[in-house]
């Protein structure tokens, strides 16, 4: 099964990679730039064993992938959905772990409320035929990277692409996720992050996250 990670070369999508990578599942690092997109994904390849990791750009990276990670900061999530949604499998689920915070647009960590409700309901509207689930929004990128830290992933969305998700997880290593609702509860996730933030901030720590207790 192939996994396509759209900026992946950097923050969230590269620890993404490497936590996929490590539990040996097949990766297809997504970039603007082909060049950088073979760099970090021979990066990888040394650093962890027996990775199966290679790079392309965005728009080739989801050929053929059942699941498409959109690692993208929200400024750009609308230029990287238009740029591959043609090339989109029949079969494949989009994965938004997409935030809109003022910091992608050089701020602070405030909300930015898209008129469609969340950034992964932005992205359903834009998608259109393919399902969007959102996962990921609360896991910081130096807690996903750090692979024997585990990790709870809130995921949300229509149920069928959702347990799928949730079913390729479960072989990622340190990973456990568990089942938020509807795509309509990606509202709450995203806004989760601005709390996590703050909290990084007043401690002083850059990985802060969520665990759900008694399920
Ligand atoms: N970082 C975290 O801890 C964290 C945690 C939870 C959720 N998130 C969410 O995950 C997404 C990625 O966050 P990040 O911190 O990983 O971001 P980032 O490091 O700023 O960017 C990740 C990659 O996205 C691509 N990119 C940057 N600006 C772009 C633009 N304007 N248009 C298209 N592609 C662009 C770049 O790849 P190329 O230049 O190679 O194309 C870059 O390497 C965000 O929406 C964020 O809210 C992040």
């Amino acid at each position: 099964m192939k996994l396509s990670i759209l900026g992946g070369t950097a923050g969230l999508g590269r620890s993404l990679a490497i936590r996929f990578c490590a539990s040996g599942l097949e990766v297809v690092i997504g970039s603007r730039v082909k060049e950088r997109a073979e760099s970090v994904a021979h990066e990888l390849r040394s650093s962890v064993p027996c990775s199966k990791v290679s790079g392309a750009t965005n728009q080739d990276a989801v050929i053929g992938a059942k699941f498409v990670f959109f690692a993208v900061p929200y400024s750009g999530l609308y230029e990287v959905a238009k740029a591959v949604r043609h090339n989109l499998a029949e079969h494949s689920i989009a994965v938004s772990t997409v935030v809109p915070l003022e910091s992608d647009v050089g701020g602070s960590a405030r909300y930015l409320e898209p008129s469609a409700g969340s950034a992964a309901e932005a992205l359903q509207q834009l998608l259109k035929r393919v399902p969007v689930v959102s996962a990921f929004n609360c896991v910081p990128a130096a807690a996903l990277a750090d692979l024997n830290r585990e990790l709870d992933v809130i995921v949300c969305g229509e149920r069928q692409p959702s347990d799928e998700l949730i079913g390729m997880l479960s072989r990622v290593r340190g990973i456990r996720s568990i089942y938020g609702g509807p795509l309509l509860n990606s509202r709450v996730t995203e806004r989760l992050t601005q709390l996590l933030i703050e909290i990084n901030r007043a401690y002083s720590v850059k990985s802060a996250s969520i665990r759900i207790e008694g399920v």
